[in-house]
């Protein structure tokens, strides 16, 4: 059976990440990327998601490359509210994401999982959380462009998912991507925990975030879902809800949040996709203090 994914942003954190998974899980993987790959592990064809015609082209096929693929996994983007101006970040992020989904309308490709973003649920938290652990049914509240193109993302998802009942379009609303080589910073979060509460200590392991890829490519029923994708454990060796009093005094807990467990529920990922975090910081920094 033919499995032929066209990945954008397969150069970056997260696209080195799913091009390895998706190639260990059989399918011919083509990557499309402003920049090339650090360690090749597919095809790479240079693309600016900016141009709609090179998109359409990426996904209908390109001589000696493909004649067309099955799926789309769209991770391109400016990567946070800090990389770029508020215009750049959001003109080039909502732009991509039009012309990817357009694209896949345009040429029936009904599988497709986006980037979305854990941000949209209130980075920087300048103002507290409504209640923890943050899900699917918290109101979304984008305080930056980068987020608000996120959410709006997440609106022309649904939409174009109402004008073909069967397109299915899966935002995972990922926390901060790590690689292994970040872990070795995690301790020294513990001197300074008011240097993570931008997305309430939270992270996801690059390697997990490809598995929910994976999981929501895999899932067969058409239609518009998002998903918290994020650790089930916090950056830090304080419990959770020391931190949410010392940060946030007052926010409502609604279920229970033993030791440095995650103040946001990856509940729905597992419940409907199956998606379970498998890596931890922990066990990647000798000697790192437990409290769960
Ligand atoms: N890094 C995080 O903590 C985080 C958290 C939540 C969501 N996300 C989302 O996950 C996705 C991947 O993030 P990442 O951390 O791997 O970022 P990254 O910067 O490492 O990779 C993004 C890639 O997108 C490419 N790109 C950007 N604009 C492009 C364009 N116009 N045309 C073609 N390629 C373009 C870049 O060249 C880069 O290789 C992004 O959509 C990001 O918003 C990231």
């Amino acid at each position: 059976m033919s499995k032929k994914v066209a990945v954008t942003g397969g150069s970056g954190k997260l696209g080195s990440a799913c091009v390895v998974a998706l190639v260990e899980d059989g399918w011919e993987v083509f990557n499309f990327d402003l920049a090339p790959p650090r360690e090749p592990r597919c095809s790479f064809t240079r693309l600016d998601l900016t141009d709609y015609g090179q998109v359409v082209e990426a996904f209908a096929g390109i001589d000696e490359l493909h004649d067309g693929v099955d799926a789309v996994v769209h991770l391109a983007a400016i990567p946070g509210a800090t990389h770029a101006g508020n215009a750049a970040t959001f003109v080039n992020n909502i732009t991509a994401t039009y012309h990817v989904f357009q694209a896949a309308r345009l040429l029936e490709i009904h599988n497709v999982v986006w980037a979305s973003s854990e941000t949209l649920l209130g980075y920087p938290f300048n103002r507290p959380p409504v209640y923890v652990p943050l899900d699917e049914d918290v109101p979304k509240l984008p305080e930056v462009a980068y987020s608000l193109a996120k959410d709006l993302e997440e609106e022309m998802a649904a939409q174009f998912c109402r004008w073909d009942p069967e397109q299915k379009l899966i935002g995972l609303r990922f926390s901060n991507v790590m690689a292994p080589a970040d872990y070795e910073e995690f301790p020294s979060y513990e001197a300074d925990p008011a240097s993570r509460k931008w997305n309430l200590w939270s992270y996801i392991d690059a390697r997990d975030g490809a598995q929910a890829v994976l999981d929501a490519l895999a899932y067969d029923q058409p239609g518009f879902d998002t998903f918290v994708i994020a650790a089930d454990e916090t950056v830090m060796s304080t419990p959770s809800l020391e931190l949410m009093d010392a940060f946030f005094p007052g926010v409502e807990v609604r279920s229970e949040i033993d030791g440095t467990a995650a103040l946001c529920s990856t509940a729905k990922a597992h419940r409907i996709l199956g998606f379970t975090p498998n890596h931890r910081w922990r066990d990647h920094v000798p000697g790192a203090a437990t409290n769960r």
